[in-house]
């Protein structure tokens, strides 16, 4: 099946472009890039007529929790795919703390195999970095690439021991994959339910203070100073990491880092009325953190917008807030607030495919992020006025742990395209 992307506006940073432009699709690939396609409809050839719509890059979400295999209660490989496409995104880097960990060849294989049967986004395994992310002996970083995994984290813990840490980002380097650290002090966030500060003072909850990420951040920035090589920082929420990896930045240190719609967003002010689906880690910060993080998008210091996707059941969350897990889902909501940032002027329409696809394809080594003639065509098209409410009964994701239900947003992706197949359609076939 061959299809034509007729009259959207092409927004393609990776190659500068921006314009009203036709693109062709052929065989699973972009052939064509014009300013008019003329083609007839035929039963070989679908057309969408896209006026007013932006055709960008397929959008990747390099930090979601996919929860399979051990806890498919909470999401599924299919499930969580179904969100992402539906979310506008075309792949996915799933975090390893699963049960078991993803620790070894044969869970990540066991990934790769779910998602190919799932045949919807692009599924790419992070393996962990210590052996069941107990964060003492390493795991087989070689043989879990091989298997297909394309980067290392024990995301949802950090790597506490900073030798261990070193060694990682060494033994990464060589190999060429990727290091994504959760940044933690877990010394100092022991015990914590929610950013520390004046309203967890007030609500009686204890806090977890700024120090508790800008410490572990601090230490990564100079390991991979040290060791010459790259690391990426996941879910970056306080103005002192934003700050410390701006400078690294300067000094030439290969940093990368990422935040989630939920930190530009929302502050813990929001908490007030105890939502357990606030409850998140990192915490929600202060609204001074969360203009910091949105400077940090601005300016480049924060490269990426990844979800945190956390999928967790009603049984994990609705319980008393100190015993709720952490996390909140975000995959069919985070295309949305990033275009709040362009409504609100904090990014340009271009900036936000950079940080929601070509800088995570780059991080991740993907060939991925681009519209180039010649590439998969795995492209997203999203009406950017579009208006909807946020009814998490009508999500595809398993768990509903979204703070936004009800929310009034502007703009969704309506068509959803991996390797040239529509995976996702809001037009009628
Ligand atoms: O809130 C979080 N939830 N933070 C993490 O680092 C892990 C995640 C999860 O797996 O639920
Ligand atoms: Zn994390």
């Amino acid at each position: 099946m061959k299809i034509l992307l007729k009259g959207g506006r092409i927004v393609d940073p990776s190659q500068n472009l921006d314009g009203k432009m036709d693109l062709m699709i052929e065989d699973g690939r972009i052939v064509e890039i014009a300013k008019e396609i003329k083609k007839k409809a035929s039963s070989e050839l679908k057309i969408y007529e896209l006026p007013g719509m932006i055709v960008a890059p397929g959008l990747i979400d390099m930090h979601v929790h996919l929860r399979e295999p051990g806890y498919e209660y909470k999401e599924t490989i299919l499930t969580g795919c179904e969100a992402a496409v539906a979310g506008g995104f075309t792949s996915v880097a799933c975090m390893p703390n699963t049960a078991p960990i993803n620790d070894n060849r044969s869970i990540t294989e066991f990934i790769i195999r779910k998602a190919a049967e799932c045949g919807l986004a692009n599924v790419y395994p992070l393996a962990a970095i210590s052996k069941d992310s107990q964060g003492v002996n390493l795991a087989e970083f070689s043989e879990m690439k091989d298997a297909g995994a394309i980067g290392l984290s024990d995301d949802g813990k950090p790597v506490t021991n900073a030798a261990l840490m070193r060694r990682a980002l060494e033994y990464a380097h060589s190999l060429g994959l990727p290091v994504i650290s959760h940044c933690e002090d877990t010394a100092l966030s022991a015990g914590g339910l929610m950013n520390e500060g004046f309203v967890a003072t007030e609500l009686g909850l204890r806090g977890i203070p700024n120090s508790a990420e800008d410490v572990m951040v601090a230490r990564d920035v100079i390991l991979a100073g040290y060791t010459g090589t790259a690391v990426h920082i996941c879910h970056v929420s306080t103005k002192g990491a934003a700050a410390i990896i701006g400078k690294a930045k300067k000094d030439g240190i290969k940093v990368t880092a990422e935040t989630a719609p939920h930190y530009f967003t929302l502050s813990d002010e929001a908490l007030r009325d105890y939502d357990v689906n606030l409850k998140v880690n990192p915490p929600l910060r202060t609204e001074e953190d969360r203009t910091a993080i949105r400077a940090a998008l601005a300016d480049g210091t924060i490269d990426v917008i990844a979800t945190d996707h956390a999928p967790h059941a009603r049984t994990d969350k609705e319980v008393e807030f100190e015993y709720a897990a952490s996390g909140m889902i975000g995959l069919e909501t985070s295309l949305a607030l990033g275009l709040k940032l362009v409504a609100e002027g904090v990014l340009t329409i271009s900036q936000l495919i950079e940080k929601m696809s070509v800088n995570p394809a780059r991080i991740l080594n993907l060939p991925k992020g681009t519209l180039t003639v010649g590439s998969d065509a795995d492209i997203t098209v999203f009406d950017p006025e579009k208006l909807w409410s946020v009814d998490t009964a009508l999500f595809r994701s398993k768990s509903k742990n979204s703070p936004f239900q009800g929310w009034q947003m502007k703009g969704k992706a309506l068509l959803t395209i991996v390797g040239g197949d529509v995976k996702y359609s809001e037009y009628e076939d």
